[in-house]
């Protein structure tokens, strides 16, 4: 009898939690006796994890998919499963299986945990599985996980979003909004804290309705305080905030609580109060700056990062340049910048006046230009400065310097003597580049 590969491949589209699901179905795998590979020829399972956010997400999975055709071909036992968001839209795992019926196991975002006995099913029964669950289940606790760095982990506190922006897929895949209950959330943090974890960043579609629907009295704010209190975290993170439900209270908990680290994610999606409205964001220009500076009078020395669209549905050049103008107004430390990309079934696919592709495309690089100027402005005012760092490695660049992150997030490779990965060290800043801090040690 053939023995059985028991190497897994896993490549992971989209975002934070995204990769945190990765990590458990690797958690579930390596509980099962798998172990991982880099390479794909190696691998006697082939799974990808999937997101549909925009198109060019979806097409890469579709390039990579086939590609994989010949590889069966050579390898007839190799499985290969597709999980995640794109899954969860109508048909789609249907045209994956008709287009691609090499692929053994399909599967959505509510029922991950059940993958182990899906393989197994493969394996023993020789069947091809579809099963995507349509609504959301209770959420599972005690997932095996299997972390990638040992340093800084991924906490999920809440799954889904009720949000409904008009340009955006997630609350039709991801379902509605559930909280984990605290005392989970809290005993995963001791854990990781056990296990030498210094910082967390904790991960939802929108954390600052965590809580919402719980029987316990909490929110957001109370989470944070709770587990500022937990000993020997050292930094705590989290993504993302909707600018609507950014409340006071969790302002304050990050002034007032010294692991909770001077940064926050603010996606503004936009500049204009026009296309705010139609994006259905539920605030304005005014009151985002408004935000925007109480943050920064309450917490000296905050990060600010953000998400923005250009070209979404009926963006006029004028809204465009009132977005250019809040980046400059704001001074982002980074932005994720997107090219708005329809997705069908939600309500700005339907809208008329969809921007020119040349457009969209002559708006992103000023966007991306004005954001980069910032950021390099920022950046050197660090030069000559003490800040704190958590190593993480070695630079990725230079194998001779470690690798670790400012308290508000900035990238730091320096040079350093006994340095052990986990440490917080200080670092005074010789040098800023575009995207990076260089310097020594003291
Ligand atoms: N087109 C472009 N960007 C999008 N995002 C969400 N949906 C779309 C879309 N249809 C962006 C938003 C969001 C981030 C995660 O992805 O900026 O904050
Ligand atoms: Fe999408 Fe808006 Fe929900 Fe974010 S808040 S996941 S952009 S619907």
């Amino acid at each position: 009898m053939q023995e059985t590969n028991l190497k897994y491949y896993i490549e992971t589209w989209g975002c934070q939690m995204n990769e945190e699901d990765s990590e458990k179905l690797s958690g579930m795998l390596k509980n099962i006796g798998y172990s991982r590979t880099e390479t794909k020829e190696e691998a006697g399972i082939i799974l990808y994890n999937t997101c549909c956010v925009r198109e060019n997400a979806e097409n890469k999975v579709f390039g990579n998919l086939g590609q994989l055709k010949a590889l069966k071909r050579k390898n007839p036992d190799l499985i290969i499963g597709i999980c995640g968001c794109m899954m969860q839209q109508e048909g789609m795992a249907d045209k994956i299986l008709s287009t691609f019926p090499y692929v053994n196991i399909v599967f959505g975002t509510h029922n991950a945990y059940k993958f182990p006995e899906y393989l197994n099913r493969v394996k023993t029964e020789g069947v091809q599985i579809k099963e995507i669950f349509n609504k959301e289940e209770e959420i599972v606790e005690g997932l095996p996980i299997d972390r990638k760095s040992d340093v800084k982990a991924f906490v999920t506190i809440m799954y889904g979003c009720n949000n409904f922006c008009t340009y955006c897929i997630v609350p039709y895949v991801r379902g509605r909004e559930r909280s984990r209950k605290s005392e989970d959330i809290l005993n995963e943090v001791k854990e990781l804290v056990k296990a030498g974890y210094k910082e967390i960043t904790l991960l939802g579609q929108n954390v600052n309705s965590y809580g919402k629907g719980l029987e316990e009295d909490i929110n957001f704010a109370k989470l944070l305080r709770m587990i500022n209190e937990v000993e020997g975290i050292e930094r705590v993170r989290f993504m993302t905030s909707h600018p609507k439900d950014l409340t006071d209270d969790v302002i304050l908990a990050i002034k007032e609580c010294d692991k909770l680290c001077e940064q926050i994610h603010l996606p503004v999606q936009s500049g204009s109060n026009n296309i705010l409205k139609k994006m259905n964001r539920h605030y304005t220009r005014e009151y985002y700056m408004e935000l925007v500076n109480k943050i920064k009078k309450e917490i000296p020395g905050v990060s600010l990062t953000t998400d923005i669209i250009v070209g979404f549905p009926g963006e006029t050049e004028e809204d465009f340049l009132e977005t250019l103008e809040l980046v400059r107004e704001v001074g982002y430390s980074a932005a994720f910048t997107f090219i708005y990309s329809r997705r069908n079934n939600t309500p700005a696919d339907m809208m008329l006046n969809q921007v020119d592709d040349a457009d969209k495309h002559h708006r992103f690089d000023r966007l991306v230009k004005a954001v980069n100027e910032n950021v390099i402005k920022l950046n050197k005012e660090f030069e000559n400065q003490v800040v704190e760092v958590l190593v993480e490695g070695m630079s990725k660049n230079d194998e001779t310097k470690y690798s670790g992150r400012t308290r508000n997030g900035r990238l730091v490779n320096f040079e350093g003597e006994n340095v052990k990965i986990g440490d917080l060290v200080n670092v005074e800043i010789t040098r800023a580049q575009p995207f990076s801090l260089l310097g020594k040690m003291i």
